[in-house]
């Protein structure tokens, strides 16, 4: 049994598709375990993305990740973290195959509407920073 992170980042949240989103991870025999909508504090998504503070996209992303409400959602299941990176879909919409809710509602890597733990290290660092009050399992 593993926990993960999912964001819905402001695009996502602008386009109302947290309801569609939310389903097809539940559809999948997930099990959504932590669950708010918040206005993330700069420093939280700095701290989210420390590992890309060397890279171009940096500040932009996190500006991105600042510029309006996001959902921040513990998921829970057998291999959830592999499992919620393949619903997802590729980083870059546009190598993202259909079924995927990047392959079917995004088009650009800036607004790919959602984030996702790597691993599980990475889903254990960073459900610690959104969720420091623990999830409900
Ligand atoms: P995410 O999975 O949230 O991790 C880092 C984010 O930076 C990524 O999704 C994209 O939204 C954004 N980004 C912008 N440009 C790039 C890029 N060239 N490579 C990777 N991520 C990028």
């Amino acid at each position: 049994m593993e926990t993960t992170l999912v964001l819905i980042k402001p695009g996502g949240v602008n386009r109302n598709l947290i309801g569609e989103i939310t389903r097809r991870v539940e559809a999948r025999g997930l099990k959504v375990v932590g669950l708010k909508l918040i206005n993330a504090p700069r420093e939280t998504v700095e701290e989210h993305y420390a590992e890309h503070r060397e890279r171009p996209f940096f500040n932009d992303v996190v500006t991105y990740l600042t510029s309006g409400p996001i959902v921040a959602m513990a998921v829970q299941g057998t291999n959830a973290v592999k499992a919620i990176r393949a619903m997802m879909g590729a980083t870059n919409p546009l190598d993202a195959t259909p079924g995927t809710v990047r392959g079917d509602f995004a088009l650009t890597i800036d607004d790919n509407l959602t984030h996702s733990s790597s691993d599980p290290d990475a889903a254990a660092r960073e459900l610690g920073l959104w969720f420091p009050e623990g999830t409900v399992a």
